[in-house]
């Protein structure tokens, strides 16, 4: 058992309320003691970690990655052991993966397998959701046991019929019921599948296969029909539901009125949402900028960060879903509509949100901290033992060097691809160091952890 005794000593600690200056005690993986500046005695400690001149967040949460995913042909380029010391890198101590159920078959089952991929490869915590691709006897059977099992969220999908994913309102319902009765939380990927298959025959049909009509055939319209639909059968059969990747201004319209009407309804954006336009699908890197919902014009984006700072989005995740350059390359044959989907993007969030949004004046420090850490904490189940730096939580750090200036791009990052979707960006900030339960998986921006030191996190839901 880790017994040492650490001091975090001389740094600015961040929290999702505040920002002082302050000492922390670790004893063995918990954070024990949070303490005035210089008053925690260093002769009663094994190390004393030099903080000066860094900020202490609390570990960031990841709760939206694909990793080792199979879609459209191909597999996601990050892996357990890859994906999770990218993760490290960018400051992420907890991700939540997805468990996908075979199409007729067993969630649970699927579960297990995914999980035994995880186990003794990662270099963090980690934790799954869920895929539902349909509301059967056996799903429906399987949802009790699985928040049981301690994976209370599932996502389902209204698109990707062409990849048998979409689910019918009537699933929708009967997973809400579920979801009421037992206690979890329905995630939905929503954009309206017919408004897309018709844009998409329409496009071809005119000659029109550049990666920019991939935007135009999911035009923001099918995400807020979509999520539209969620809230309304939402107020039939009231369930927590969260808004995974939303991407529109319209949507967050939608949702801010859900939720002032008192709707149990959650939702995040995405890093790329708050920091690309779909100007990047005109480029010559068009192609790789292909995810679902697609990048949205500069308006979108602008009431993105409104309603994060408003605090209607409550989660900046990652949708982490790249896939190899040369796959995209190869299966979309110039062809929009059949490139993979997806941006590869685990490492970046701290810094842009850093320099995109705390820099610029569109968020503060301490909700940056509420909307990558505090925020997934609470609404997945992993609060309070994560996502705060209070006594009594696993000591899951960062320390954060503001100051310090560098050039993004894939050749210093530590993603598992040669794309970055920020290459070449100007960032202020970089992450030092990680702790997660109080073992050095990053020091000094060297990596020094383990893989599977990471630990399967069992979430319980708030009630
Ligand atoms: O483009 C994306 N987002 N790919 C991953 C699958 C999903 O819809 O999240
Ligand atoms: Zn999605
Ligand atoms: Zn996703």
């Amino acid at each position: 058992m880790n017994t040492k005794k650490k001091i975090v000593r001389g740094g600015t600690l961040v929290s999702a309320t505040g920002i002082t200056a302050g000492d922390l005690l670790i004893v063995g993986e918990k954070i024990a003691a949070q303490a005035a500046p210089g008053i925690l005695d260093a002769a009663a400690v094994d190390e004393v970690i030099d903080a000066q001149g860094m900020l202490v967040l609390p570990g960031l949460i990841d709760p939206h990655v694909h990793f080792n995913s199979p879609f459209m042909g191909t597999v996601t380029v990050h892996d357990y052991e890859n994906g999770t010391q990218a993760a490290a890198f960018g400051g992420v101590t907890t991700i939540i993966d997805f468990s996908t159920q075979p199409k007729g078959g067993s969630l649970l089952a699927n579960l297990e397998q995914k999980e035994e991929e995880a186990r003794g490869r990662t270099y963090i915590d980690w934790s799954m959701h869920g895929i539902l691709l349909d509301a059967g006897t056996q799903t429906l059977a399987e949802i009790p046991e699985l928040i049981q099992e301690g994976v209370p969220t599932y996502k389902c999908f209204t698109t990707y019929k062409h990849a048998q994913r979409m689910v019918q309102d009537d699933d929708i319902v009967a997973l809400l019921e579920v979801t009421a009765r037992h206690g979890g939380m329905l995630m939905v990927h929503c954009e309206n599948d017919s408004i897309i298959e018709y844009s998409i025959r329409q496009a071809l049909a005119a000659g029109n296969y550049a990666p920019i009509y991939h935007a135009r055939t999911r035009p923001p319209e099918a995400e807020n029909i979509a999520i539209q639909r969620v809230v309304d059968l939402m107020r039939q059969v009231t369930a927590p539901v969260y808004i995974v990747h939303t991407s529109t201004a319209q949507s967050v319209e939608i949702i801010a009125k859900a939720r002032m009407d008192g709707l149990p309804l959650h939702s995040e954006t995405c890093t790329h949402y708050l920091a690309l336009t779909e100007e990047y699908l005109l480029g010559p890197k068009g192609n790789f900028y292909i995810c679902s919902p697609p990048l949205r014009k500069q308006a979108d984006v602008d009431a993105l960060w409104q309603a994060a700072r408003a605090g209607f989005l409550e989660v900046v995740s990652t949708d982490d879903a790249g896939v190899p350059p040369e796959d995209n390359l190869r299966l979309s044959q110039g062809r929009f509509d059949k490139t993979p989907n997806g941006i590869a993007s685990i490492e970046t969030r701290l810094d842009i949100l850093h320099s995109e949004g705390v820099c610029k004046g569109k968020i503060t420090w301490p909700q940056l901290v509420a909307l990558t850490s505090t925020n997934p904490a609470r609404l997945f189940g992993l609060y309070p033992q994560k996502g705060h730096l209070a006594p009594g939580a696993d000591a899951d750090l960062v320390l954060y060097n503001p100051n310090s200036k560098w050039i993004m791009g894939a050749e210093v990052l530590h993603m598992n691809t040669s794309f970055c979707p920020f290459e070449g960006w100007e960032i202020s900030g970089q992450v030092d160091s990680v702790l997660v339960r109080g073992q050095d998986v990053i020091r000094n921006r060297k990596l020094v952890g383990q893989p599977g030191f990471g630990r399967r996190v069992f979430r319980r839901l708030e009630a």
